[in-house]
């Protein structure tokens, strides 16, 4: 996708020097853009940690490229696969909720602990995270093409007036490598020139909405306002939403669905009010061995500064302020829970389905294995 009119990923093999991972340092947008280096294992751990790159499909492929890294560095260890090993439990922990993480760790030790060899264990691990980008890229645009037949059919019923689509956090292509998993079906509409509005909630703590959604749409032309977290419910009770499209960190096998702090009361409110609440989901996200996602999803806490304190531009610099007592302690959970029976449906790179175990086994049986 674009910015300043050029197309973009949001992470890329540097061209000249392979062993240099580079990516959009996502802590400052949309103020700066700037470019941040990951040429160690501890880089790594420490973009995906510190949020330089965040979204649950970036985090995988992002540690698929750590495991790369972990190769290069195995090279000069005494016990090259224990190192590897290590490596994986390290990124492992860097954030629990997107379970992207754990998936593109496996699929990469799968591929490189059968080789013994370090030369082309490093040749073997590259080419596996730039398949597992590639194949994110492919994802997240099926998704689209799949997603964009329910706002055609919402643009249909509305006679061509402008489709309302509410949307929380970001989970349009700086949260995947392009396209995006909510806003891709987005994109796609306004390919078709369907006429699309975008209700962009800010997202406190971290601001995604605000920062980071509200760019890319902004760069990529789409009509869009941002409104606070508590806005959408109201909108909803005055026929001001014709639809809700978020993203998901991780979905369970009977298809409740985590995502960013706040999902939960928007899934509500549209429940209240009869809009249909879909969810863009890729099966990287899917994580079937957790039978019942409001128990079992594990869900980050995050710093309670992230509450106490917000980012912003200041006098051309950027700046973090109080907004509240100092001594006030803050609560911070990343994510919750939207239970199943609130979503309408999981618009997947497969097509769309019921969120439920029935409705994900019928797209994906081998999850369930
Ligand atoms: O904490 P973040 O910014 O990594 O969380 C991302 C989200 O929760 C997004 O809403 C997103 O939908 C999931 S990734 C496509």
């Amino acid at each position: 996708m674009l910015i300043n009119g050029k197309h973009h990923h949001t992470i890329w093999v540097n061209k000249t020097n392979q062993q240099l991972i580079q990516v959009f340092d996502q802590r400052y947008f949309p103020h700066q853009i700037e470019v941040f280096d990951i040429q160690t294992t501890d880089e790594a751990a420490f973009a995906i940690r510190e949020m330089v790159v965040r979204g649950a499909p970036l985090i995988g492929v992002t540690a698929a490229y750590g495991m790369y890294l972990a190769c290069i560095e195995a090279e000069e260890k005494i016990n090259p696969e224990e190192y590897i090993y290590d490596v994986a439990k390290k990124l492992n922990a860097t954030r629990p909720t997107a379970v992207n993480l754990a998936w593109a760790i496996t699929e990469m030790l799968k591929v490189i602990i059968p080789i013994k060899e370090n030369s082309e264990r490093i040749e073997v691990a590259l080419k596996m995270a730039n398949q597992i980008k590639e194949d994110d890229i492919l994802i997240c645009e099926n998704i689209g093409l799949n997603g964009v037949e329910i706002i055609r059919k919402v643009a249909k019923q509305k006679n061509g007036k402008t489709v309302n689509i509410l949307t929380h956090c970001n989970a349009g292509w700086l949260a995947t490598i392009d396209w995006g998993t909510a806003l891709s079906p987005i994109y796609h509409a306004q390919k078709e020139g369907i006429d699309i509005h975008v209700w962009v909630d800010e997202t406190r703590p971290r601001n995604q909405g605000a920062n980071l959604t509200a760019f890319e749409l902004n760069e990529q032309g789409v009509a869009h306002t941002l409104i606070n977290d508590n806005t959408g419910g109201h909108l909803m009770q005055h026929g001001m939403v014709d639809l809700v499209i978020v993203g998901t960190d991780r979905t369970a096998g009977n298809g409740d669905v985590a995502n960013k702090i706040g999902t939960y009361l928007k899934a509500l409110a549209a429940h209240d009010n009869n809009i249909p609440f879909y969810v863009g989901l890729p099966s990287s996200t899917l994580d079937c061995s957790i039978k019942n996602g409001v128990k079992d999803i594990p869900i980050e806490t995050r710093d309670q500064n992230e509450v106490k304190y917000i980012q912003g531009k200041v006098d051309r610099k950027i700046k973090s302020v109080l907004i509240c007592p100092e001594t006030t302690p803050a609560l911070n959970y990343g994510f919750d829970v939207t239970p199943a029976k609130y979503v309408t449906g999981l618009i997947t790179e497969r097509g769309i389905c019921e969120a439920s175990e029935e409705g994900i086994r019928k797209l994906f049986p081998e999850k369930f294995d």
